[in-house]
């Protein structure tokens, strides 16, 4: 079983759309996804009202899920770890142990533009068209990932 791990600050805006994003488009007997946040603020939420919206409009739903914080053991149940921004990519390699732990981290927008360093935009504080931008995003990176995987 391949396992990706998708983070965010929050764990309710990206990375569950992320999340619902790869399961739509793999093999639940093959691959396992999951999404954490660096940030504990919203542990045990719902994904955010937009998210769960933008993701129904595209056919997927996310309302199963509840938000986490990210947790050192993450680096070894999960095969790839894909942050959404710089901020992210940060804060986990802080958590990392070794080299290892490092090299699973992983700028999910270099899938689709490699070494572009390219960040999703933290749609929280913004409108809806924020949440289809970061939708589409994900997606385009998503079919590259699954593709890979
Ligand atoms: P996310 O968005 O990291 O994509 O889930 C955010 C959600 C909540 C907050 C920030 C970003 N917040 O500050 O509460």
């Amino acid at each position: 079983m391949y396992k990706v791990l998708m983070v965010c600050l929050g764990n309710i805006c990206r990375s569950p759309l992320a999340e619902g994003i790869l399961k739509s488009k793999v093999n639940k007997a093959d691959v396992f996804v999951d999404s954490a946040g660096t940030g504990a603020y919203h542990v045990g939420n719902l994904p955010d009202p937009r998210s769960i919206d933008v993701a129904a409009k595209h056919g997927i739903n996310i309302t199963d899920q509840k938000a986490r914080k990210f947790v050192v053991k993450d680096f070894d149940e999960f095969d790839v770890i894909y942050v959404m921004d710089d901020s992210n990519y940060q804060n986990i390699l802080l958590l990392a142990r070794n080299k290892a732990d490092e090299e699973k981290v992983k700028l999910i927008l270099n899938e689709a533009h490699p070494n572009k360093n390219l960040n999703v935009p933290d749609p929280y504080y913004g409108g809806d068209q924020g949440f289809e931008d970061v939708y589409k995003m994900l997606d385009e990176a998503c079919n590259f990932i699954s593709k890979k995987i």
